[in-house]
């Protein structure tokens, strides 16, 4: 599996830089990467795909963390991508030398208090790093204090606290740190992925407008704020006009996607030629809804998502989703665990830790999932 292949050389890596005595990451470049296929897919082909990545780690590298209590925080269980992301989490700090049963990984239900709880119970069991998606990102600020004032390192991960507050981990050189992508580059590539198709046909109508509906996440959250604006600005980027003629919050959840669109269906009918959303899961809600209506996509409807879950990558491979993007859950989980590591190891970290994006189209798609399975 190219997956444990990756996970085996990133280990590897790892150690290297470790030994090295550098363990400190990049801030990612500024500009969108130009990359259209993931960087795992680079892997060598032929590397012995069935050793498990656990058996590549050095013994001394796995002796050192076996004991190490890791406490994670997920905001939502039942959240799609965030599955992807914990799983791939657990099994990385496994490969590592990290025990089953010092990593502890609990479900915030969507309730900031919830995970607050969650966080007292870490920090009273003593755990050595905590990794903490939060449901809040407002939140940021009051979890840093509680965990940084306990001395455990911290690795955010997936919602971005604000700048002021990752200015303050460095201003105070806390052991914290933020794992995640640039969300303005997923809506930009979802936008450029529509542009790409031409205006022509796009613009079914004909009346020099393209007419679309948008799905956000959550509306605190940056990667709904910033796919929702990026998508649309690249399309006025091309001097495409454009016109909304709903935005509706479907919260990343595909049965509220569902719903959303098929009113806005109702509503607007033929008008709607592109529909966006935030993320895949609300767009395979999306999907349903389109087929309800007797609409096709490719046809006269166009729908991009983000993430590649296996389905939405399904469904662009059949021509059912126009593209989505490639939400690397596989480097920002490793990332974060090597974070942890760092901060363990005593190398630390930079402040921010960052990661591309990919766009996914019928031409690259078939390659990427075969790169997640
Ligand atoms: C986004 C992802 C969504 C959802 C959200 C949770 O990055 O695209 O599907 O998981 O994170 O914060």
């Amino acid at each position: 599996m190219k997956k444990k292949v990756l996970a085996a050389l990133l280990s590897v890596a790892m150690v290297a830089t470790l030994l090295a005595g550098c363990g400190k990451k990049e801030a990612p470049a500024e500009a969108p990467a130009e990359t259209e296929a993931p960087a795992e897919t680079e892997a060598p082909a032929d590397t012995d795909a069935e050793e498990p990545a656990e058996t590549e780690a050095p013994a001394e590298a796995a002796g050192d963390f076996a004991d190490k209590k890791v406490g994670v925080c997920i905001y939502q269980f039942s959240d799609n991508f965030m599955t992807l992301f914990r799983t791939e989490l657990e099994n990385y700090l496994i490969s590592l030398g990290f025990a089953k049963e010092n990593i502890t990984i609990q479900d915030g239900q969507n309730d900031q208090g919830t995970q607050s709880n969650q966080i007292d119970a870490f920090i009273n069991d003593k755990v050595d790093v905590l990794i903490i998606n939060p449901v809040n990102s407002s939140s940021a600020e009051t979890i840093t204090d509680k965990v940084v004032g306990a001395g455990i390192p911290l690795v955010y991960i997936n919602r971005e606290p604000d700048e002021s507050e990752e200015q303050r981990w460095a201003d105070n050189n806390w052991d914290v740190t933020y794992v995640g992508c640039d969300a303005r580059q997923s809506g930009t590539m979802q936008g450029e992925m529509i542009v790409d198709l031409g205006l022509e046909k796009v613009d079914m109508n004909g009346d020099g407008k393209v007419q679309y509906i948008m799905i956000e996440g959550d509306p605190e959250n940056v990667d709904a704020k910033y796919r929702t604006e990026f998508s649309v600005k690249a399309l006025t980027d091309a001097g495409w006009e454009v016109e909304e003629l709903d935005d509706q919050v479907g919260n990343w959840d595909q049965v509220k996607a569902q719903e959303l669109v098929s009113n806005a269906l109702g509503q607007h009918g033929e008008k709607i030629e592109v529909v966006f959303c935030n993320n895949d899961a609300m767009a395979l809600g999306a999907l349903q809804a389109i087929d309800t209506a007797g609409r096709k996509v490719g046809e006269d409807i166009f729908l991009v998502g983000v993430d590649a879950l296996s389905e939405a990558l399904e469904n662009v491979i059949n021509g059912t989703m126009t593209g989505t993007v490639f939400n690397d859950h596989i480097s920002q989980s490793h990332s974060a665990a090597d974070a942890a590591v760092n901060y363990l190891t005593g190398a630390g970290n930079e402040h921010y830790i960052g990661c591309d994006y990919v766009k996914v189209t019928t031409e690259n798609a078939q390659e990427v999932l075969d790169s997640v399975k």
